[in-house]
């Protein structure tokens, strides 16, 4: 039986990362195999262009154009052939990424990711999406004493405020796959909601 594919989303500051190994070992709970991943990243040449990434200024479209790239190597060589073997994958963001980021961020248009997706991912969509959603100001004092920001984490209040909403809409346009999370709660409570969601799968 093929895996399922379950994605992590979220403003930088949300606090999606904490949730990887409870997940992962709820999942494992289940008696299935589970690989966690990443994007942009995941495979060798993804970590590359990760690093070009979240380091260097370059066009909008560049950023998206690249994003899809590394996307297209971790689909070929990680996410499709462990869900074909049953395997289920953790995938730290994906597509909706690039919704919130290049296109709600930073203004590439949306006709054009979703050629893009369409392209690069054939029918393949996430069984389950968990967007950790928190009030801006509350992601922005969260990075402000997190460890060195990246390229993404040093843009401003009004930048997130783009990708929380955009992200908001994709959750709106796809109820079936989102589960929102409201992490501005103590991570007690968070964890309890993570684990309430997993164990419907
Ligand atoms: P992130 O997932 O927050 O990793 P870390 O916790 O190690 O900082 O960092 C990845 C960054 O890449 C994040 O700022 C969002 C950005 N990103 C996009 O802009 N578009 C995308 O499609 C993806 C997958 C990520």
């Amino acid at each position: 039986m093929r895996g399922k594919f379950i994605t992590l989303e979220g403003m930088d500051g949300a606090g999606k990362s904490t949730h990887i190994p409870d997940i992962i070992k709820l999942i494992e709970s289940k008696g299935v195999e589970v690989i966690s991943t990443r994007e942009p990243g995941g495979t060798v040449l993804g970590e590359q262009l990760r690093a070009l990434l979240l380091n260097e200024a370059m066009h909008p479209e560049t950023e998206t154009l690249l994003m899809f790239a590394a996307r297209r190597e971790h689909i070929a060589n990680v996410i499709e052939p462990a869900l074909a073997r049953g395997a289920w994958v953790l995938s730290d963001r994906f597509t909706d990424a690039t919704y919130a980021y290049q296109s709600g961020g930073r203004g590439v248009s949306a006709e054009k990711v979703i050629s893009l997706e369409a392209w690069v991912q054939g029918n393949l969509q996430p069984d389950l999406t968990l967007l950790f959603d928190v009030p801006v100001e509350v992601s922005v004092a969260r990075l402000a004493s997190a460890r060195t920001p990246d390229k993404f984490e040093r843009e401003s209040a009004e930048f997130f405020t783009l990708i929380r909403n955009a992200y908001l809409d994709r959750a709106n346009k796809h109820p079936n796959r989102f589960r929102v999370v409201n992490s501005n709660q103590a991570l007690s409570d968070v964890k309890i909601e993570v684990k309430n969601i997993i164990s419907t799968l």
